[in-house]
């Protein structure tokens, strides 16, 4: 499948991740938080972003909500969180009924490309491991933008890709596994610079995604022989494909041409200047101490 027959296939691209993600499978794999470095790594970006008691947050792609909860929890923020999942977004306002939470914590449907929500109505924008199956992703960049009131910050994590994908992982399975939409830093960076962002702080986070690579065909390997052993059948669950899906990306990570990345950016407090080109980029304002197995850089040149 081309980028460009994939491009005109946004809205099936959406839905098609949404089923995915909100299946009881998928949940199964990935546990709670549907991302690489799991809650630990969304408490690390809601420190850099700074928030607060005095914070609203938009969590973007916000799955079945256990981020969003976790940073309301963990800072006392107020989040409203997004998701095109019907289904995520009431398990995530179930959950957050559960827990005691729903003062601080409302989930709505919305597509991450057309937000409905006024301009500068949040102090900090959330996303993780979302963008890279965004289909539109510079238009996504520009809601981020648009919502943020000036002085606003952005916390994105995200998969990275540097190189050609093996054969069937440029597929529509790559892509709801958030491989085959992933674009290169540079490239992601460059997608927040032109809808206005200044880029803040970027950290590579690649030991999360392998980490992540290898828990799920552990995992598979487990439910697979259960299935086998029990002489279960699971309807919609192709375990060849996901095998091969699991398999190729481990190798990927392994030889860098998949990664994950963290990046925090800025939306300017008046107007939204453009940055200078990339590889005059200031120093970061936001600088905290390093997770073990991270790396970080300012931006890349
Ligand atoms: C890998 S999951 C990440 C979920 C959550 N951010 C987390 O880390 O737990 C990707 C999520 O993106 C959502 N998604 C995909 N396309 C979207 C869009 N255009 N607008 C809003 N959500 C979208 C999917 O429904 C899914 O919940």
């Amino acid at each position: 499948m081309t980028a460009g027959s994939l491009f005109g296939q946004g809205a099936v691209i959406k839905s098609c991740c949404a089923a995915a993600y909100e299946s009881d499978w998928a949940q199964l794999l990935l546990g709670e938080a549907l991302h690489p470095g799991g809650l630990p790594l969304t408490e690390r970006l809601g420190r850099q972003l700074r928030l607060g008691p005095e914070s609203h947050v938009l969590d973007v792609a916000c799955g079945q909500g256990a981020g969003a909860i976790h940073l309301a929890r963990r800072f006392g923020c107020r989040v409203t969180g997004v998701d095109y999942s019907m289904r995520l977004i009431a398990q995530a306002n179930r959950e957050a009924a559960r827990s005691g939470l729903s003062e601080l914590v409302a989930f709505q449907r919305a597509d991450a490309e057309s937000l409905p929500f006024a301009r500068g109505r949040f102090d900090a924008v959330v996303c993780e491991c979302a963008f890279c199956t965004f289909p539109d992703k510079p238009a996504a960049a520009r809601e981020f933008m648009r919502v943020l009131r000036p002085g606003g910050v952005l916390g994105m994590s995200d998969t990275t890709r540097d190189a050609q994908l093996p054969d069937g992982l440029d597929e529509l399975a790559g892509w709801i596994a958030c491989i085959a939409g992933a674009h290169s830093l540079d490239q992601i960076q460059t997608d927040l610079v032109q809808a206005g962002f200044s880029i803040g702080r970027v950290e590579v986070q690649n030991a999360a995604l392998e980490q992540l690579v290898t828990e799920v065909r552990r995992k598979l390997i487990r439910a697979e022989l259960v299935t086998k052993l029990q002489d279960i059948q699971l309807p919609g669950v192709d375990f060849k494909l996901a095998r091969r899906v699991a398999h190729q990306t481990a190798i990927a990570v392994r030889d860098g041409s998949l990664g994950y990345a963290l990046i925090v950016a800025a939306k300017p407090e008046h107007g939204a200047p453009r940055q200078p080109p990339l590889r005059q980029a200031g120093r970061d304002p936001l600088q905290v101490g390093e997770m073990p197995g991270s790396s970080s850089r300012p931006r890349s040149s």
